[in-house]
C-alpha cells in the first residue's frame, strides 16, 4: 500500500501524478476516471487531493436527486472562487451570477456561462496550479455539466488540471476527453486490501468474499465486515446480493431499521435539498415523529448537520429511494408538496408531478410555470424536463402535443438534439395545428441542421412536406413546407431556388394572412437580394419584414433580415453599421441556433474589413464553440475562413488552405465563393475600395460570384 492508502492503481496514479506535475510549469489537463460504483474512483480523486497539498482546489459531487436543479453542481464547484466574479468581463459575470442565482439577470446563453467558468477557473488559479475535482458526474444536473465540460474543452496554460469521475460519460457533455477506465482490483491486490482493514477474517469466508466481489474495493470491504460479524456456519450471502449491484448492501442495511425510520429515510432520499426543515414537516404529515430518524443517524446511514440531512454515501440514498415500492414513494412524494410552501412553487410542482398517476391539468400547468421559470434562468434542459412531465400529465391530446413540441425546443436549446428529435416523435401521432406541426418540423430540421450533412437532410424532409401538400392541395402546410424550405435552400447555396420558393411563399402567406410565413419569405428574399448587390430591393424586404416580425415575436426572421443588411452595408464598406447591427445578436447566440454561424461568420468578416480583428473575436469563439461540436466539413470551412480573417498575415494563408480543402469534401457554391472573396481581399488588402456582390446580378443564380473568381485570378 502508498502512502496514500492506495492499493494498486500505478497506471492511474502515474497519470495523475504527469498532470499535477505539467500544471506545475503551467499546462492545464482533463482526465475522465470512469468505472462501475465502488471501484475506486472517489479514492483516486482523493489521492489527487492528497497529492496537490500545495495546490488550490475546488471540487463537487453530482448528486442523483439535485441532477433537475439548475446550476446545483457548479455553484458548489464555483463556491470559493466566487469571490472573484466580479473581475469577470461585465457579460460573463452577469451571466455567470444569473445562472447561479446570486443576481437577477436575462437568459444568458451556454456559451457565455462556459465561458464565464473558464474565465473565472483561470481567475482562481491565478497562474498557480489548481485541482478542480468532479466525482459522481453522471449525477450533475445537466446545465452545471454543459458549463464545466465547456470550460474542460477550452484549457490551456491556465494551470487547471480538472479530474472527472463517473460510472459513465457516454452520452453526457464528459464524453471525448482523456477517459481512463478504472477496473477491479487484482487477486492479490484485493488480497491485500482485505488484509488491510480485516486481518483475521476465517480463510474460507476470505475466499467467498473475494470471489464474489469481482476486486470491487467497496463489495469487498463491505461484504467482509458484514461476513465477520455474523457466526460461522451462517451460509454467506444467503440474501442473494449480486456483487456489482453495491447499492443492495446499502438497501439491506436499511430494511433492517423500524418502518418509521426507513419511510423517514424514504422522505429525506426523495428530496434533494437535504433541508431538514421540510423533511421533518412531510415526515409529521405522514404520522413520523422525529426521534424516528435516530436509528438511522446510529447506523451511519445519515448525518444531521445544521439543517441538513445528508446520507453517508450517494448509494445509500439511491438505493433508498429504488429500493422502497411505487406507493411509497408516491405517498411520501405528496407529502412533500404539502409541506413544501408558496415560496418554493418549482419544488411542490415536482413533488405532485412525481405523486401524480393520471393526468392532471392543474399539476402538467404547475409544471409548465416551472419551466418557465426555468428558462427565465436559463435552464433549457430543466424546462424540457418540466414540459415533458407537463405533457404526460396533460389529459387533452391537443394540449400534450404542444407540451411535447415546447418541451422539444426547449431540449434543442439545451443542446440535446437527440432528445428534441425524440420528444417531436412523440408529438407527430396527436393532433396538432399547423402552427405546432410547423414548429416541430422546424425543431426537427434544426436538429439535422446542426449534425451536419444537415440541411441537405432537412431539405428533402421539407422536399417531401411540398409534394405531399401540392398533391393533397393543402395550402397551409403547402407555404409553411415552402418558406422552411426556402431557408434550408438558402444556407445550402442555392439562391435560385430559395428566391422562387420563398417568393411562392410570400403569395400564399399574404393571402392566408400568415404573419410568420411572411416574415421568414420575406427575409430569404431580402438575403438573396443582398448577395446579388440589389441594395434597394434588399432593403425594402428586409424593412418590411423587421417591421412585421417585432410584433409578431419573430426574432428568427428579424435575424435574418440583419444579416441581409450587414451584407450590403460590408459590401458598400460601411463595416462599422454592419458590426453594430450584429454583435448584439452575437451577445445572446442560443437565442437564433439557426443562424449562428452565418451571424458569427458575417460578424468575424465585417470585423476583418474594418481592420478592428479583435471585434470580431467573440465571434470567432462562438464560431468555435459551435464547430467543436459538429464534425462535419462545411462549418468547419467556414470556421476555418473565419480564423484566416482574424490571423496575421503568415498564419492566415494556412487557414485559407484549410478552408478550400474543407470546402471541397462539403461543396456549398455561396460559401466558397465567399471564402475566395475574402481570400482575395486578404491578398490584396489595401488596394481595394470596393469589393463586388457576391454573386453575379443576373447571372445564373448560385453560381460564385465570376467577379470574385476574376480578383483572385488577377492576383
Ligand atoms: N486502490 C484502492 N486501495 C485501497 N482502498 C480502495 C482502493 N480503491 C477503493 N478503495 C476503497 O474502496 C471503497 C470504495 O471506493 P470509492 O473510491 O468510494 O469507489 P467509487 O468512487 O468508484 O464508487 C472506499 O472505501 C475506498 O477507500
Ligand atoms: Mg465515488
Amino acid at each position: 500500500m502508498t502512502e496514500y492508502g492506495l492499493i494498486g492503481r500505478e497506471a492511474e496514479s502515474g497519470i495523475i501524478d504527469r498532470l499535477l506535475i505539467d500544471a506545475g510549469s503551467g499546462r492545464s489537463g482533463v482526465l475522465v476516471l470512469t468505472g462501475e460504483a465502488g471501484v475506486g474512483k472517489s479514492a483516486l480523486l482523493a489521492y489527487a487531493r492528497a497529492r496537490a497539498s500545495d495546490m488550490g482546489v475546488l471540487q463537487t459531487v453530482g448528486v442523483q436527486s439535485e441532477a433537475e436543479i439548475n446550476f446545483a453542481a457548479l455553484s458548489q464547484l464555483l463556491h470559493s472562487a466566487l469571490d472573484r466574479i466580479s473581475s469577470l468581463p461585465p457579460p460573463q459575470s452577469e451571466a455567470l451570477g444569473a445562472a447561479l442565482g446570486m443576481m437577477p439577470g436575462r437568459p444568458a446563453n451556454r456559451f457565455l456561462i462556459g465561458a464565464a467558468v473558464l474565465s473565472l477557473l483561470s481567475e482562481a488559479a491565478g497562474g498557480c496550479p489548481l485541482l478542480c475535482l468532479v466525482d459522481d458526474a453522471g449525477w450533475l444536473d445537466y446545465e452545471s455539466a454543459v458549463a464545466i465540460a465547456f470550460a474542460a474543452r477550452r484549457l490551456e496554460a491556465e494551470a487547471v488540471v480538472m479530474i472527472v469521475a463517473a460510472r459513465s460519460v457516454a452520452g453526457t457533455p464528459f464524453a471525448g476527453f482523456p477517459t481512463r477506465p478504472v477496473d477491479g482490483l487484482s487477486r492479490s491486490q484485493a488480497e491485500t486490501l482485505l488484509a488491510a482493514h480485516h486481518p483475521r477474517v476465517d480463510p474460507l469466508i476470505r475466499e467467498r468474499v473475494i470471489e464474489r466481489a469481482c476486486g470491487n474495493p467497496l463489495a469487498l470491504l463491505e461484504f467482509a465486515s458484514r461476513l465477520q460479524e455474523v457466526e460461522p456456519p451462517v451460509p454467506p450471502f444467503s440474501v442473494g446480493l449480486a456483487p456489482t449491484a453495491v447499492e443492495s448492501l446499502y438497501l439491506e442495511q436499511v430494511r433492517r431499521l423500524p418502518d418509521e425510520t426507513q419511510l423517514l429515510l424514504l422522505v429525506a432520499a426523495a428530496e434533494d435539498s437535504q433541508a431538514l426543515g421540510l423533511i421533518m414537516r412531510a415526515g409529521s404529515r405522514l404520522g413520523i415523529k422525529p426521534e424516528a430518524l435516530e436509528p438511522a443517524e446510529q447506523a451511519g446511514i445519515v448525518l444531521v448537520s445544521g439543517d441538513q440531512i445528508m446520507f453517508g454515501h450517494p448509494l445509500a440514498r439511491s438505493a433508498t429511494y429504488a429500493g422502497a415500492a411505487f406507493g411509497q414513494r408516491q405517498r411520501v412524494h405528496r407529502a412533500l408538496a404539502d409541506a413544501c410552501g408558496p415560496g418554493e412553487p418549482d419544488r411542490r410542482a415536482w413533488h405532485y408531478a412525481a405523486a401524480a398517476l393520471t393526468p392532471d391539468e392543474e399539476v402538467a400547468r404547475e409544471l409548465e410555470s416551472t419551466a418557465w421559470r426555468a428558462q427565465l434562468r436559463s435552464g433549457q434542459a430543466a424546462a424540457s424536463a418540466a414540459l415533458e412531465r407537463a405533457a404526460q400529465l396533460s389529459g387533452k391530446a391537443d394540449a400534450k402535443a404542444a407540451r411535447l413540441v415546447a418541451a422539444a425546443q426547449a431540449a434543442w436549446r439545451a443542446g440535446n438534439g437527440d432528445r428534441a428529435i425524440a420528444l417531436i416523435e412523440l408529438a407527430t401521432p396527436l393532433p396538432a395545428s399547423a402552427q405546432l406541426r410547423t414548429d416541430a418540423a422546424e425543431v426537427r430540421g434544426l436538429v439535422q441542421a446542426q449534425r451536419g450533412m444537415p440541411r441537405q437532410a432537412a431539405q428533402e424532409l421539407y422536399s417531401r412536406a411540398v409534394d405531399r401538400s401540392r398533391e393533397l392541395a393543402n395550402i397551409a402546410d403547402l407555404m409553411h413546407a415552402l418558406h422552411l424550405r426556402a431557408r434550408c435552400e438558402l444556407e445550402l447555396g442555392k439562391v435560385a431556388v430559395a428566391e422562387a420558393d420563398a417568393a411562392e411563399a410570400l403569395q400564399f402567406g399574404r393571402q392566408l394572412n400568415q404573419p410568420g410565413v411572411v416574415v421568414h419569405s420575406l427575409a430569404v428574399l431580402a438575403r438573396v437580394a443582398a448577395l446579388r448587390g440589389d441594395i434597394g430591393e434588399s432593403r425594402r424586404r428586409a424593412a418590411e419584414a423587421v417591421e412585421h416580425a417585432i410584433p409578431h415575436r419573430l426574432h428568427l426572421a428579424v435575424c435574418a433580415a440583419v444579416l441581409a443588411n450587414a451584407e450590403i452595408d460590408v459590401s458598400l464598406g460601411h463595416c462599422g453599421a454592419a458590426l453594430e447591427r450584429l454583435e448584439p445578436l452575437i451577445a445572446e447566440p442560443m437565442a437564433y441556433p439557426a443562424y449562428l454561424i452565418e451571424l458569427a461568420a458575417m460578424t468575424v468578416e465585417a470585423a476583418a474589413q474594418a481592420r478592428t480583428p479583435m471585434r470580431g473575436q467573440p465571434a470567432l469563439a462562438l464560431c468555435e464553440a459551435w464547430t467543436a461540436c459538429l464534425d462535419v466539413p462545411a462549418p468547419r470551412a467556414i470556421l476555418a475562413r473565419c480564423r484566416g480573417l482574424l490571423a496575421d498575415r503568415g498564419e492566415a494563408d494556412r487557414h485559407f488552405d484549410d478552408a478550400l480543402r474543407l470546402h471541397r469534401e462539403q461543396p456549398n457554391p455561396l460559401d466558397q465563393a465567399r471564402t475566395r472573396l475574402n481570400l482575395g481581399e486578404h491578398l490584396r488588402r489595401g488596394a481595394r475600395l470596393r469589393r463586388p456582390t457576391l454573386l453575379a446580378r443576373r447571372g445564373e443564380a448560385g453560381e460564385p460570384s465570376h467577379r470574385a473568381d476574376a480578383r483572385l485570378a488577377a492576383d
